[in-house]
Parts: structure tokens; sequence; C-alpha cells
């Protein structure tokens, strides 16, 4: 369990940060994605390797919006687990799983629970999971190395570290338009959806700064293998501006 009092520095900003942004999250990620997130979550669950029956964790879960792909390839006899600081998003994410599950074919997923909890100190002996996933998240975490060897050491020898997140495109013709995107036009939508808590937070006006510490595509690559992981690799998607990085635990 974590309180607000265990954070201070950048931690302590985005913990309040997605405290107050949470009840409009999916739909910002729905609108800033341009509807190409559903695409790249078929890419992130193309590189798991869960199969049914499979335990996964994801870690900085959100809204579950990951917690329920992995939910649907692990099928009714895996189970799911999702770890975030945020009580405001995991409570957005549970109302979503529930009205999922209650739907026609919602009994055909692993149940899935979300617990509070910090992405650098995981809660989970060794070896727990087959697979430890996380979606945009890691720009967001103070230590983005710990957070890789954490995912890395709670896999099984054999399991999976799955990571979907923003990349910064190297081919310039679309990297210009990507930080003119990210810098001047995902703020205004912000104040379009939440004009009071953009007003207040500057909440949107955080997304390009969170992508300054985001090492490369290689670099994560590198941290990947530092962490202990082989057969590291990354997909990168719609020209670059998004990549699923994968590796395994050697058994
Ligand atoms: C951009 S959201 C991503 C949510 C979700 N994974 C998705 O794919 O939509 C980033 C999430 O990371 C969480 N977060 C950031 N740092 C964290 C940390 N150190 N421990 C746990 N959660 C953290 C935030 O609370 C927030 O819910």
């Amino acid at each position: 369990m974590t309180r607000e009092q265990d954070y201070s520095g950048k931690e302590l900003y985005v913990h309040n940060l997605f405290a107050a942004i949470a009840h409009h999250y999916d739909v910002m990620n729905m609108v800033m994605s341009a509807g190409m997130l559903r695409l790249w979550q078929r890419a992130f669950a193309g590189r798991t390797g869960l199969q049914p029956g499979g335990r996964a964790l994801d870690v900085a879960a959100g809204t579950a919006e990951l917690s329920l792909v992995l939910a649907r390839q692990a099928g009714p006899t895996g189970q799911v687990t999702g770890i975030d600081f945020s009580a405001e998003m995991l409570e957005v994410g549970r109302e979503k799983v529930d009205a999922i599950r209650a739907r026609r074919g919602g009994d055909r997923m692993a149940p899935i629970s979300l617990v509070e909890g910090n992405a650098l100190s995981l809660p989970f002996a060794d070896g727990t999971f087959d697979c430890a996933a996380s979606g945009f998240a890691l720009r967001n975490v103070k230590d983005i190395p710990k957070a890789i060897s954490e995912m890395a050491r709670v896999v099984k020898p054999g399991g999976r570290v799955v990571v979907l997140e923003l990349s910064k495109p190297s081919n310039p013709l679309i990297r210009e338009p990507y930080f003119l995107y990210f810098n001047h036009i995902v703020p205004i939508l912000g104040w379009i959806i939440d004009p009071k808590t953009e007003r207040k937070l500057r909440a949107y006006g955080w997304l390009p700064k969170s992508l300054i510490p985001l090492p490369s595509q290689k670099g994560l690559a590198d941290i990947f293998r530092q962490a202990g992981l082989v057969d590291v690799g990354f997909q990168g998607l719609t020209a670059g501006v998004v990549s699923v990085h994968y590796g395994i635990k050697p058994s």
C-alpha cells in the first residue's frame, strides 16, 4: 500500500498528475493516439508469449488498458495483476474491468487484480510471472533501469519483459512534426478536454517533458540487456513514434 506522503520530487508530481487526470485519461489517450492505440496494443500482445493459463503483471497499469489485453490472452484459467501508485487511475481501471467482464464474453478473460504499489520496488517474489509488461509508463518513473530490473526479477526463467512506449523517431522528417505535435498540439487537446485540470497542473504540458529522459530505442534495448535479459529487441510502430521492446529472462 502506498500513500501520497511516500513520494517526493518527480514521483510526487507524477502521482498527483495522474490522480487529477484519471477520469479523462482513456478518452485523452484515444484522441492523442488518433485511434492508433488498439493497433499498438495488438503489436504488444504479439510479443508477450503469454499462453492460456499464464500469469502476467502489468506494471504502472493505470486504467488497466494492458491488463485487459493480457487477461484476454491468459484466458479464464490465467491470472493478471496490475500495479500502479495512483489509486485514482486504478479505480477507473476497476470500473472499466467490471463493465467489460459483465458483457457477453467477459468470462473468457483471466481475473484481474489491481493493486497499489511502486514500480521501483515490486511487492512480488522473484520468478512469479510468465510475463511482466508495461505501457506508456517508463517515461514517468524516476529510475528506468531499476523499473526494468524489477520487471526482470519478477518473471520466471524463460518469461518475458515487454514494454510499449513512445519513442523519439530518428528520421528528421518524422521527428520535427512529432515534437511539434507533443509540444504544441497535445497541450491544446488537454485544454479542450479538461481546461480546469490543465490550468492547474499543465498535465499535458508534462508529456513532452517526460520524453526528455527517455533513452533511444537502442539505449532502452541496452538497459534490457543490463537487466540480464536475452533475445532483446524492439519493433517500431507508426513510423517509429511508438515501440514495443521485449526480452527474455534466461532459463
Ligand atoms: C501514462 S500512464 C500509463 C497507464 C497504462 N499503463 C496505459 O497503458 O495506459 C502512466 C502510469 O504510470 C503510473 N506510474 C508512474 N510512476 C509510477 C511508479 N513509480 N510506480 C507505479 N506506478 C507509476 C502512473 O500512476 C500512471 O497510471
